[in-house]
């Protein structure tokens, strides 16, 4: 773990974190203080453009006017009941967001990753109620590289070192196969005991890895046949990122089991949410699952809210056109050092050739400076995913900066 000391002399907030906070997160060293729409300022006022979006979190742009006057309004006058107790706010929201998708029931939770556990734990629940599975021997396919979170039961089934090492034992019961492999999924569904298959749409973390086109709908076909359910996790390529409401959409693929989150709230607080029809959800009784803060007024409010602008500012549409824009400038910048760009809608990567293992972190480095923020990951790529709302002037201004920076890379 590298320690921050590119600006800890001048501001004594770089040295405190390192002194007092944990070191689980290699961040670039700057210091955000203020935010709005595509753009962050610094604590010194220099303007950055925000290409990763708090991975893909604030899709709506930071501190959406409307949706911030809503949390400000609802934060004055309810926050938590806690579900002990009905609240005004979880019947419209959840009529809203169910009609929204088109499933019969949510279940709100908080971060993504709980909606990751709670969609494996209603999965399990309906294979052995429904699909009739004989006890603990559920068994849920997933995918190599794949990333749904932290928790010690979702880094069970992780195929990545770091996310792993020193972390177990591990939880039983899943079956990673290759990513963007229908044979190898349709080997794994011979399995009777295969209740479920998790995956990511898009490999958000994994480099943005786009799978051929027709594979989701072959894997949604695959587990049709075989009774199993589908569980897409969209906490980071939902809600416009990809230029779809949802990447499945691209491939008319319609989940069982929905995982939302991140862009859920806009980026104001950790919204997320489980949707499935009657016949998955109603397995689970009162009792069986639940979180204190989930479906909380505020939460109900802001992710109402956050919807509604997704929808109303066409934000899908946007990504769209803007990736396009995006891909088509990078390409023409024709460097030695971009092997590739790759994405869908606003959700791309660029990965990076050159003999320094450091390359890519150098570039963000550089790209910093000249007012770009963006993140490596998986070492040789960099995430580019900037707010929906971006316009074209400022996508090419974003462009130019990156075409800019790349002399940067002229050694080794
Ligand atoms: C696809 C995917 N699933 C789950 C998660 C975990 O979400 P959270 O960090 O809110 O727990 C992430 C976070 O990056 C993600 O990208």
């Amino acid at each position: 773990m590298q320690e921050v000391s590119i600006g800890a002399l001048t501001n004594p907030c770089l040295g405190q974190e390192a002194q007092s906070s944990a070191h689980n997160y290699r961040s670039l060293p700057v210091v955000i203080k203020r935010a709005e729409s595509v753009f962050m300022w610094d604590v010194e006022g220099n303007r950055y453009f925000d290409f990763l979006s708090g991975y893909s979190s604030v899709n709506q742009g930071h501190c959406h006017p409307k949706i911030v006057s809503r949390c400000i309004q609802q934060v004055r006058e309810l926050t938590l009941t806690s579900r002990a107790f009905h609240h005004h706010l979880l019947g419209p929201y959840a009529a809203y967001i169910t009609s929204l998708f088109g499933y019969d029931k949510v279940l709100p939770m908080n971060t993504g990753v709980e909606a990751v556990e709670t969609a494996i734990k209603l999965c399990r629940k309906w294979a052995y109620e429904k699909k009739s599975i004989p006890v603990n021997k559920a068994k849920i396919i997933v995918c190599e590289g794949n990333f749904h979170g932290r928790t010690t039961g979702v880094i069970s089934f992780s195929t990545d070192e770091e996310a792993t090492r020193n972390f177990g034992p591990f939880l039983p019961g899943f079956i990673p196969i290759p990513y963007n492999d229908g044979e190898a999924l349709e080997k794994a569904l011979a399995d009777p005991l295969v209740a479920g298959f998790l995956f990511e749409p898009i490999q958000g973390e994994a480099g943005v890895v786009v799978p051929t086109e027709g594979y989701l709908s072959k894997a949604a076909k695959l587990c049709r046949d075989k009774q199993v359910l589908l569980l897409a996790d969209e906490i980071q390529t939902g809600l416009g990122r990809t230029g779809k409401r949802l990447a499945c959409d691209h491939e008319h693929v319609r989940p069982d089991i929905l995982i939302l989150g991140k862009a859920l709230s806009g980026g104001l607080l950790p919204i997320s949410a489980v949707l499935a029809d009657n016949e998955i959800m109603l397995t689970l009784k009162p009792g069986q699952h639940g979180s204190t803060y989930g479906g909380n007024p505020l939460a109900c409010a802001v992710a109402m809210t956050a919807l509604e602008v997704v929808e109303e500012e066409q934000l899908a549409a946007n990504a769209n056109d803007r990736g396009i824009q995006l891909r088509e400038g990078i390409n023409k910048i024709n460097s030695a050092y971009i092997k590739l760009v790759r994405g869908k809608g606003l959700l791309n990567a660029i990965v990076i050739e050159h003999p320094d293992a450091e390359a890519a972190w150098n570039l963000c480095m550089e790209m910093k400076n000249k007012g770009l923020l963006a993140k490596p990951t998986q070492g040789d790529k960099i995430r580019l995913a900037p707010p929906l709302v971006i316009s074209a002037t400022h996508m090419e201004e974003a462009i130019a900066i990156i075409g800019d920076s790349l002399s940067v890379l002229n050694y080794g």
